[in-house]
């Protein structure tokens, strides 16, 4: 199975869905989990500091038997002990993962950094240059923390990983106007939230009258996760999921083959995200 890509602002491509190691597997051994999401057909997988399982990551990563260039390997940038730099942090990554190099860096949370985010910045342009990382980019940043980085940036920050899904998207457009001005990729998370931690919302009947009919243009079954999922895909957002299923996991990447949406979906789905305001994670995962 091929997996379609993204360009990030550096060259470099990114696929287009990833499996996280976050959320439901935080503190957990992912070398299972991770190995079924690579023999069902993943290749980039999200991991963090903080979700303090990287030598499992790792474990998979060497086990699998997929040669490393044909993997995506994201890490982010926790907090900051007081003799550390994103470099040294990333060092102990690459250590636990047991890489030459990520794929892709991020900084977790601006909170992390109060007061410091165009210092840190300077430091994961650090790890760009000396090849510890290919790109970079941030996570959970808003528009002010984005425009404190961007100002006299070497690098601009490839990626912004943020909760993204109907609930959240109008309150997110600034943001993403900015990420269209300067070619930084979106990324979500909590893509599935309407769906599965808040149900019952006014997206809820939308998603199901689309699930049936892209089930009966395509002949075969579509579920209502895929018609999220198919939705960010559309807006061109890199999409971080996860599951403890490897059904699931097969049904993620199926998604590719769904027929597209139609615009008027497209907007009826916006439209009924726009009327309810919810999100799962207030600071970060
Ligand atoms: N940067 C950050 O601050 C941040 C924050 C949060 C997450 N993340 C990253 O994003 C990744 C994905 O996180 P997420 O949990 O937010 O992803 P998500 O795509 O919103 O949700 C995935 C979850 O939905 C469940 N699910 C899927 N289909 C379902 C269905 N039909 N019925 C019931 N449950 C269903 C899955 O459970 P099953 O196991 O049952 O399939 C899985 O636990 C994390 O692992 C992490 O890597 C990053």
């Amino acid at each position: 199975m091929t997996i379609s890509t993204l360009t990030l602002n550096d060259g470099n491509q990114v696929p287009w869905i990833a499996f996280g190691t976050g959320t439901a597997l935080r503190d957990q051994d992912v070398q299972n989990p991770v190995e079924s999401a690579i023999v069902n057909g993943f290749t980039h997988l999200d991991g963090a500091q903080m979700y303090n399982n990287e030598e499992s990551l790792g474990m998979a990563i060497r086990a699998c038997g997929t040669p490393r260039s044909a993997l995506f390997i994201t890490t982010k940038l926790n907090g900051l002990q007081p003799d550390q730099t994103a470099k040294t942090a990333l060092q102990v990554s690459l250590k636990k993962l047991g890489l030459k190099y990520v794929d892709l860096y991020l900084v977790h949370a601006p909170g992390h950094h109060a007061g410091r985010l165009k210092e840190v910045w300077k430091m994961m342009e650090e790890c760009k240059r000396e090849g510890l990382a290919e790109s970079i980019g941030v996570s959970n940043f808003e528009v002010a923390h984005l425009q404190e980085i961007l100002e006299g940036a070497e690098f601009p920050p490839s990626v912004n990983q943020v909760e993204l899904h109907p609930y959240v998207w109008k309150s997110l457009q600034p943001v993403i106007a900015l990420h269209k001005e300067h070619g930084i990729v979106t990324s979500s998370y909590g893509g599935l939230s309407p769906l599965f931690r808040v149900p019952g919302g006014p997206l809820d009947p939308i998603i199901e009258k689309i699930r049936e009919r892209l089930e009966s243009t395509r002949g075969q079954s579509v579920s209502v996760g895929q018609v999220l999922i198919k939705w960010l895909q559309q807006n061109g957002i890199l999409v971080v999921t996860t599951s403890s299923k490897a059904d699931r996991m097969r049904e993620y990447l199926d998604t590719a083959n769904v027929p597209e949406l139609t615009a008027e979906e497209i907007e009826s789905i916006e439209n009924a995200g726009a009327q309810h305001y919810y999100k799962f994670l207030v600071l970060s995962d």
